[in-house]
C-alpha cells in the first residue's frame, strides 16, 4: 500500500483578528519552510515523493477580508508550485482550511471578529483567482481546491431557545412594605430629614447622597442588632421610591434565564464572542423594557450584558412582578450558535446540554416538520457524569425517609418525587412528565415525525398530524 501524504503548512500570512493565533510564523500548527524542505528531501530519499498529493493550511476563523484571504491563498499556491518544482509531481489538492466568516452582527464589515466584509461568492472567487494566477504564472496545472469551512456551514443550523423566568430591578419600589419614621434611631431620622428637605428643594444630587447615607447607616445598625429586618426592608423600600421618583433608578432590568452561559454560550464567556439574541415571543408588541440576562447558575460570570451593536442591554418585553408574564411564558432565541457552542459546553453547575429538537423543511402545511425531540441529560445523568451514583443516592434518601416515619402513608409519593427529581433535567422546570418535551412539541401543533421510530408506522407516511 502506498500512503497518500498531505502537508500542513504554517503560512507567514498573519490573520490579524482574534482567531489569527493559528497563523503567522508563531502559529500553533503546520510545518515551517525549513521543515517542508526537510520533509521533501526525506520523502525523496525514501522514494516516496510521488505520495505527496495535498497541501493544507488554516490561517484561522473569521478571516476578515478577501484581501487577507487572497494574500494567504497566494502564499499557499506558491508553496504548492514549489513542491511540484522540488519533485512532488503528483500534487493535486490545495486544502484552504476553514476561515470562511459569519456575519454575526449584520454589519458586513471586516473591522471586528463579529462580521466579515465579503459574501460566499466573493470568498470563493478570491480563492480561485489567487490559485489560478499563481499556477498560470508557474505553468502548473490547476489543483483541486478543497475547503473545510466549519462555522460557516454549521452556525445557522442551531438556535438555542431558552426561557426568561423572571425579571428584577435593582431598586425595588414595594407597596407592601411599610416605613414608619418613629421607629428609627435619631441619626437615621436625621438622614431622613435631610433627604426630605433635599427632595423638596428638587436637589436630586443631594437626594442620592442622603439615600446612600441613610441606607449605609441602617445597614450598620442592622449589623449591630439595633435594627430589625422589617425596618431595614422599610428603608430599602423608601429609598427605592425616592430613587425612582427622581428618575435615577437604573432602567435596565435583570432577566433570569433558565440556562448556564458556560454550558450553552461558552464563547460569550471565554472569548467575548457575541451572538444575536432576541425574544421569540410577543413579536407583535414593541419591547418597552431593557434588560441584561443572568443565568440560573451560582457563577457571578454567568450573565450576558454585551450584545450585538455595542449594546449593554437588550430590548425586551416587561414581565410580571411575581416573575413570569401575563401572556404566558417568555422565551428568547440565541442565533448562529451552531458552531462550537454546544460542543464546547460541559456540565457547568450540573446543567447538562439542552433538549434538542430537530426541525426540517417539509412539504407539510407549515413548511416544516419536527423529526426528533430528545430530552437533555437528566439530573441522574449529570450526577453520573461527575462520578456519583444516583441510584445509590435515591435509595439512601428513600431509606432515610422510611426511618423518619410516616412512610406507610406517604411512601409512594416520596418515592415518586425522588424518582422524578432525579429523572427530570436539572434546569428549573414546572413540568412533571418525563415526556414533557414530546408533549411540548405536540402542543406546538406541528408535524412530528419521530425519526427514532423509523418505519414505526404512526400512520401511513410516518407523519403525525397534530392540531
Ligand atoms: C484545520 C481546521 N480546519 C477547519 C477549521 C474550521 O474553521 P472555521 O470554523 O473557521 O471554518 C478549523 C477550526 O479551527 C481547523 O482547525
Amino acid at each position: 500500500v502506498r500512503a497518500v501524504i498531505g502537508l500542513r503548512a504554517k503560512l507567514r500570512t498573519k490573520h490579524s483578528g482574534h482567531f489569527g493565533s493559528t497563523s503567522g510564523e508563531k502559529g500553533k500548527f503546520g510545518l515551517t519552510a525549513i521543515q517542508i524542505v526537510r520533509v521533501v528531501r526525506k520523502l525523496g530519499q525514501v522514494g516516496m515523493l510521488d505520495c505527496l498529493e495535498l497541501l493544507h493550511f488554516h490561517i484561522g476563523s473569521q478571516i476578515p477580508s478577501t484581501a487577507l484571504l487572497s494574500d494567504g491563498v497566494t502564499e499557499a499556491a506558491q508553496l504548492y508550485c514549489e513542491l511540484i518544482r522540488l519533485g512532488a509531481s503528483k500534487m493535486k489538492v490545495i486544502d484552504i482550511g476553514g476561515g470562511l466568516g459569519i456575519d454575526y452582527d449584520g454589519s458586513k464589515s471586516g473591522e471586528s471578529d463579529l462580521s466579515v466584509a465579503y459574501s460566499l461568492e466573493e470568498y470563493a472567487a478570491a480563492v480561485v483567482e489567487s490559485v489560478r494566477l499563481v499556477c498560470d504564472q508557474k505553468s502548473v496545472k490547476h489543483p483541486v481546491i478543497c475547503s473545510e469551512s466549519g462555522r460557516a456551514i454549521v452556525s445557522h443550523h442551531s438556535v438555542l431557545i431558552f426561557e426568561a423566568v423572571s425579571a428584577s430591578q435593582q431598586h425595588e419600589t414595594p407597596s407592601d412594605i411599610e416605613f414608619s419614621l418613629e421607629s428609627y434611631s435619631e441619626e437615621a431620622q436625621g438622614d431622613y430629614e435631610n433627604l426630605y428637605v433635599a427632595a423638596k428643594r428638587g436637589d436630586h444630587e443631594s437626594c442620592l447622597l442622603y439615600v446612600d447615607q441613610l441606607k449605609q447607616r441602617c445597614v450598620q445598625e442592622f449589623k449591630e442588632g439595633s435594627l430589625s429586618i422589617d425596618q431595614l426592608a422599610g428603608v430599602d423600600g423608601l429609598c427605592g421610591w425616592v430613587v425612582k421618583a427622581i428618575g435615577a433608578s437604573d432602567p435596565v432590568l435583570t432577566y433570569n434565564v433558565n440556562l448556564s452561559v458556560f454550558t450553552s454560550i461558552p464563547d460569550f464567556w471565554g472569548i467575548d464572542q457575541l451572538f444575536p439574541i432576541v425574544p421569540i415571543h410577543r413579536l407583535e408588541q414593541r419591547p418597552v423594557a431593557r434588560g441584561i440576562l443572568s443565568d440560573l447558575t451560582c457563577d457571578s460570570d454567568g450573565k450576558i450584558d454585551k450584545f450585538i451593536g455595542g449594546e449593554s442591554s437588550l430590548p425586551l418585553h416587561e414581565m410580571d412582578n411575581d416573575g413570569g408574564c401575563s401572556e404566558g411564558r417568555y422565551y428568547l432565541g440565541m442565533f448562529l450558535g451552531g458552531a462550537y457552542e454546544e460542543a464546547l459546553g460541559g456540565v457547568h453547575n450540573l446543567f447538562g446540554g439542552p433538549s434538542v429538537v430537530r426541525v426540517l423543511q417539509s412539504d407539510g402545511p407549515l413548511g416544516f416538520e419536527v423529526t426528533r425531540a430528545v430530552m437533555g441529560q437528566s439530573s441522574a445523568d449529570v450526577l453520573r457524569a461527575v462520578q456519583h451514583e444516583p441510584e445509590l443516592m435515591i435509595q439512601t434518601l428513600k431509606d432515610r425517609a422510611e426511618k423518619a416515619g410516616g412512610y406507610e402513608e406517604n411512601g409512594e409519593l416520596v418515592a415518586s418525587c425522588l424518582d422524578r427529581s432525579f429523572n427530570n433535567m436539572p434546569y428549573l422546570s414546572m413540568e412533571t412528565s418525563a415526556n414533557a418535551l414530546t408533549a411540548a412539541v405536540s402542543n406546538l401543533g406541528v408535524y412530528y415525525r419521530d425519526e427514532a421510530a423509523a418505519g414505526g408506522g404512526k400512520d401511513g407516511n410516518g407523519l403525525i398530524s397534530v392540531d
